[in-house]
């Protein structure tokens, strides 16, 4: 399996999942310290307050990157440590952070690629009414100018949004994520400000970094299939495709919604004359997260979304997280993609992939060795087929926190034993280490 010279071998992260240090050097409480503090919410009611106390470990974290010797590390940056409450002046210590690990990546070889925002808007934010505001996106666009004049002239690659449609739906349609909302298809004005947003921080990341600096965003991409062959479901699986795959992509590539969000009735009363314009900038690259394919099945008529989530068929292997094992759907998505979008698809980053496997005896994962390397498989049959992907993400560098899963499922190619912090390198760390080195 040969990929070109120059492709971009990393691994992901991001703050929230990783840094615990929740109340340290003036960083103010997003809406994810709110959430894991409601009961019910989070699995055996664990918290991210510790999580792999990477804000404490940075330089052995630091180490475990070197050791892997990968070219670029994606991280994300904690909004509420760099602007507290979400508005004003930058913490210092908090920028500070940041700052000291993108001069370490850059001692160290590493190219680092930060996201913006994974999930964890501030608090008071939230409170200012969240994604549903479109004073949220210009904040936005505010903070994303205050990080990148202070990292700008050292960060060659920027990430907007991770996931515009798992943080719209999980948090603000279905309410397992923070903020907890529960909108249903009334929380489209939150996937608006969320796409509205990513195109003005672009334009503020433009208008303050040199012309060489490389700007995309996150987007998870999954081909949506039918639980069943009946017309609901297989209607459910079109619908999915619209709210997904379309929704979450056209407007940034073509500037515009999918007609389909029309006829469902969505109240679209939030998109001003303009915003499409700003939110389709011209991107670098695409990000695109792919874990499985989703499976959907209909909902009974009068359920708040018209459809659900469904069992993948039984011959598919299952990780710890209940996802199917699929990486056939990953070279499908591409190829699909580069055929509906053509010259309009930037070229791709896989800014995430991997897998929860229950790792024996902590590090002994070939399940996750299988899995990493089937999907690579994959992705270098689509780039056979003529879609240009430059780079791949491994998430994640360290087992960490998965949102209102908790710490059960372990996505590291490194294991924390989160009783004294050790950090452990599996077998797949080594696997991954030695198919880098021998790309070179
Ligand atoms: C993605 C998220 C990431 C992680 C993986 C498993 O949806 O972007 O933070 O939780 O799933």
């Amino acid at each position: 399996m040969r990929f070109p010279k120059d492709f971009v071998w990393g691994v992901s992260t991001s703050a929230y999942q990783i840094e615990g240090a929740l109340a340290e050097d003036g960083r103010g409480p997003s809406i994810w310290d709110r959430f894991c503090s409601e009961p019910g919410r989070i699995a055996r009611a664990e918290t991210a307050a510790v999580a792999c106390d990477h804000y404490h470990r940075l330089d052995e974290d630091l180490a475990m990157l070197a050791g892997l010797g990968v070219g670029a590390y994606r991280f994300s940056i904690g909004w509420s440590r760099v602007q507290p409450t979400g508005r004003g002046a930058p913490n210092a210590k908090g920028l500070d952070f940041y700052s000291r690990l993108v001069d370490a990546l850059l001692a160290r070889g590493i190219s680092p690629m930060p996201t913006l925002y994974h999930w964890d808007l501030p608090q008071a934010l939230q409170d200012a009414g969240g994604w549903c505001a479109r004073d949220t996106a210009e904040r936005f666009a505010e903070f994303a100018q205050l990080v990148a004049e202070r990292l700008g002239d050292r960060v060659p690659r920027w990430i907007t949004h991770n996931e515009t449609f798992e943080h719209s739906v999980f948090g603000h349609a279905i309410g397992t994520h923070a903020p907890g909302l529960t909108l249903g298809l009334d929380s489209f004005a939150v996937v608006h400000h969320l796409l509205l947003s990513h195109g003005m921080a672009v334009q503020a990341l433009r208008a303050s970094l040199p012309g060489s600096v490389q700007i995309g965003i996150a987007q998870s991409m999954a081909p949506a299939r039918p639980a069943s062959d009946s017309a609901e479901d297989q209607a459910a699986a079109g619908l999915l495709h619209v709210l997904h795959g379309r929704q979450h992509v056209e407007p940034l590539l073509l500037g515009r919604y999918p007609q389909e969000l029309e006829t469902l009735g969505l109240d679209l009363s939030a998109v001003r004359a303009g915003d499409l314009a700003t939110i389709a900038q011209p991107l670098d690259f695409f990000g695109i997260n792919y874990y499985n394919p989703n499976y959907v099945q209909a909902t009974p008529a009068g359920a708040p979304v018209p459809l659900m989530e469904a069992e993948a068929p039984a011959q598919y292997e299952r990780t710890e997280m209940g996802w199917s094992v699929v990486p056939q759907g990953l070279t499908e998505l591409l190829l699909g993609l580069r055929e509906q979008y053509g010259d309009k698809l930037p070229p791709i980053l896989i800014t995430e992939n991997g897998a929860a496997m229950p790792d024996v005896a902590g590090v002994d994962d070939t399940r996750r060795i299988d899995y990493l390397h089937q999907h690579l498989q994959a992705l270098r049959a689509a780039m056979d087929g003529g879609v240009d992907v430059r780079g791949y993400f491994v998430w994640s560098l360290l087992d960490n926190f998965e949102w209102a899963e908790g710490y059960r499922p372990r996505f590291g190619l490194v294991h924390v034993d989160y009783a004294n912090q050790r950090r452990t390198p599996k077998a797949s760390y080594r696997w991954y280490r030695g198919l880098i080195a021998a790309q070179r």
